[in-house]
């Protein structure tokens, strides 16, 4: 068997797969996220490796699995976070993840320093949550640190470093960092001189499915597991995500609803630019990449609604009642921006709003403008391919989405395509044990893992006359943004 590792925000999972595909266990372990500051969001590299080898250990012993047979690992990340090493590879200071925002300042600096050269170069404009805008965080505001740092790594990268003792960063994670050129496949000598980061400091690049060494010694001796265990270098999530969804072809996209929401198109070239309106990244399979939009505040929102206003209720049951509710939610319209907004607008301080309230509407009728508004914020990022003339037909929907059929229902009408959804969705752990399962040679490629690991289920058509109003709809949702810019 293989063990896909999904090192997330809040938890590490574990997931043991067959070679037929099957999930033989899983386990997962949490950890805990520090916020010492508004806008920062730190975690402690070790308590990453700890929950690994604890949720691992449980695994295998819990679940009775033979280590002996535990053939190959590799690993989901979740992206951009910083973790700085000294000469003697010792964490230097807390990782800075994803989601801290304290590097406005860094992005204007590289955003006037750089400008379009920038977005050419990565192939992204610079946003607080990647790498580069931490380093130079780092850099400015903690000299003595940073005269410390000899390699930075990313999240996943410490752990398996841990494991393995060999260091590296696979390309779909390192796009994620902005030191990338994405066009020539290397660290950007460019960047990092205008920047002051020593090339010295970026790991060795590698392909997802790279074997980055064994189990070592000292690490099958802390753990428990065999040192004849082959470990493969993995990927960032939303890349492992899209391969455990199957996007591993031309006009294949993604929709997903977690806290936030991605939509995300296989991308065969390395120069397609969307002048950084949305993101661009290697993905998992070697010389292809994905686009990405993400909307900051999807399952967000509705988690919150409900804490809020229907707390009493089961999610299922809030949801049902709201699918009873007429499309339009009997002209309530809502905007998904309660945290501020990522794609398209990169805009932290823009706020969410509810419009068209009337007296006659009910709770259910907010729900189910929630999940609208949500699914509208959608189109936005889907808009931009129209726009760019990426012309696709179907979308996989994953996460809270494709939960129910009412939801799955929506996307196709409002999106104007077909929407499919999966029948044994596992998320990004399944896509590193699909990397692990290639990485053996069990597989020829990612598709083909795909054609035995992934199951498509039903297809969801859209229908004429909700798309049409949809339509209209959407034309009113579009234009709120610039409407209440002024509130906040
Ligand atoms: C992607 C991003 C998040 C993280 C979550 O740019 O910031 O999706 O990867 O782990």
């Amino acid at each position: 068997y293989v063990i896909g590792v999904d090192l997330g925000t809040s938890a590490v999972k574990v997931s043991a797969m067959d070679k037929a595909g099957q999930v033989v266990a899983q386990q997962s372990y949490d950890y805990p996220l520090s916020q010492p500051q508004p806008g920062y969001s730190e975690q402690n590299p070790q308590d990453w490796l700890y929950a690994t080898t604890i949720a691992l250990d449980r695994l295998i012993l819990k679940d009775g699995l033979a280590k002996e047979d535990l053939a190959g690992i590799s690993f989901s990340g979740q992206m951009h976070g910083l973790v700085l090493l000294d000469e003697n590879n010792q964490v230097l200071r807390p990782a800075i993840l994803w989601n801290d925002t304290r590097t406005t300042k860094q992005c204007e600096e590289i955003t006037a320093q750089m400008g379009d050269r920038f977005v050419e170069l990565t192939g992204n404009r610079p946003l607080e949550g990647f790498t580069l805008p931490k380093l130079l965080w780092v850099k400015e505001n903690e000299p003595e640190i940073w005269a410390q740092a000899k390699t930075f790594l990313l999240p996943k990268d410490y752990v398996r470093f841990c494991m393995t003792g060999e260091m590296g960063m696979d390309y779909s994670d390192a796009t994620g960092t902005v030191l990338l050129d994405i066009q020539a496949g290397q660290w950007s000598q460019e960047i990092a001189e205008t920047f002051g980061i020593p090339m010295s400091m970026c790991p060795p690049l590698l392909k997802s499915i790279d074997q980055t060494g064994t189990i070592s010694p000292a690490y099958a001796t802390f753990s428990g597991l065999s040192t004849a265990t082959k470990v493969f270098a993995g990927g960032g999530d939303n890349a492992c995500g899209a391969v455990g969804a199957g996007i591993l072809q031309p006009n294949m996209v993604m929709s997903s609803i977690g806290t936030s929401g991605v939509v995300l198109k296989y991308e065969e070239r390395a120069d397609v630019n969307y002048h950084g309106q949305i993101q661009y990244e290697c993905h998992a399979i070697p010389d292809t990449y994905y686009s990405m939009g993400v909307t900051l505040a999807a399952g967000h929102s509705l988690n919150w609604f409900k804490h809020q206003f229907a707390s009493e209720e089961a999610f299922d049951e809030m949801v049902e009642k709201a699918s009873q509710r007429p499309l339009g939610a009997n002209g309530l319209l809502f905007t998904p921006y309660v945290v501020g907004e990522r794609t398209p607008y990169a805009d932290a301080d823009i706020r969410g709003s509810f419009i068209g309230v009337d007296s006659m509407q009910t709770k259910a009728d907010f729900t189910r403008a929630v999940m609208e508004g949500i699914t509208f914020s959608f189109r936005d990022i889907l808009n931009i391919y129209d726009q760019n003339g990426q012309a696709f037909d179907t979308v996989v929907a994953i996460g809270g989405g494709a939960k129910s059929d009412f939801w799955l229902q929506m996307q196709a009408d409002i999106f104007n395509k077909k929407v499919v959804a999966l029948t044994n969705e596992q998320g990004p752990g399944l896509g590193a044990a699909m990397i692990a399962a290639v990485g053996l040679g069990w597989f020829d490629s990612l598709q083909a893992c795909a054609q035995a690991f992934v199951h498509f289920g039903q297809t969801y058509q859209p229908e004429p006359a909700n798309v049409a109003r949809y339509n209209e709809l959407y034309q009113i949702y579009h234009q709120v943004y610039a409407q209440t810019k002024g509130l906040t």
